[in-house]
């Protein structure tokens, strides 16, 4: 593990603002981004295309280590074409929280998000970002939000793209992914023993980058 690379992970439940997050501490430590969330989704993206059913292990873990994949910036290019957009569709989120149960697609992805660690730090977003790919990490997150702010907020960003969207419906098919991502017996949804939980439900995105950023300089080994 390259130990002298700085990692930062967030962990946390359905849209409560890891990315966003991730991305405004990164931008102001000028460090490197790990979505990996696009990694499941992108997978379920490609599963789909190929007639890969949820539920076939093996053929799912196939898909995912053969991906064509390459990033520019906040941008997911699969096989060529742009799949950033497609990526933050509803269907695709569901299917990624369904086949990332699977210990094989799991394990398929685990060196590309290694790969991500590169100097001068990393940010790094998901589920099991502080449990499992990144245990070293010296700064954890558990980032956490009510169920109400998360919903609201996903309703808002959906509004802004254009798409209409039913608060209920929203706040039940996030709490239904939240369940299965908590529950899973591989790399459960949950804090790591040495995470620090910050619950942002009624802070603005600024209040929780300073926050995490003055977090940073108070543990930081490096000097
Ligand atoms: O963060 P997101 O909504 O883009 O993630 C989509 C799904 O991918 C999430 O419901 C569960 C899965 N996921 C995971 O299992 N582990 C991660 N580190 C990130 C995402």
């Amino acid at each position: 593990e390259p130990r002298h690379i700085p990692v930062i992970t967030i962990d946390g439940p359905t849209a409560s603002g890891k990315g966003t997050l991730a991305a405004g501490v990164a931008a102001r430590l000028g460090w490197h981004t790990l979505d990996s969330g696009s990694l499941y989704r992108v997978s379920a993206l490609a599963a789909r295309r190929a007639g890969v059913a949820p539920d076939d292990e093996a053929g799912l873990a196939r898909v995912a280590a053969g991906l064509n994949l390459r990033f520019e910036g906040t941008s997911v290019f699969l096989d060529g074409a742009d799949v950033t957009d497609v990526l933050r569709e509803e269907a695709v989120g569901t299917m990624a929280s369904q086949i990332s149960v699977w210990p094989a697609l799991r394990a398929a992805l685990y060196e590309l998000q290694c790969s991500f660690r590169r100097l001068p730090g990393l940010v790094a977003d998901g589920r099991d970002m502080g449990t499992v790919i990144f245990p070293a990490a010296p700064l954890k997150i558990f980032l956490t939000a009510s169920a109400a702010a998360r919903a609201e907020r996903r309703h808002r960003q959906l509004l802004e793209r254009g798409i209409s969207a039913n608060l209920d419906s929203l706040r039940a098919d996030l709490e239904a992914r939240d369940e299965r991502d908590r529950h899973r017996a591989t790399a459960p949804l949950k804090p790591a023993e040495d995470a620090l939980e910050l619950d942002n439900s009624g802070m603005t995105v600024v209040e929780s980058v300073e926050l995490v950023l003055d977090w940073w300089l108070q543990r930081r080994p490096f000097d």
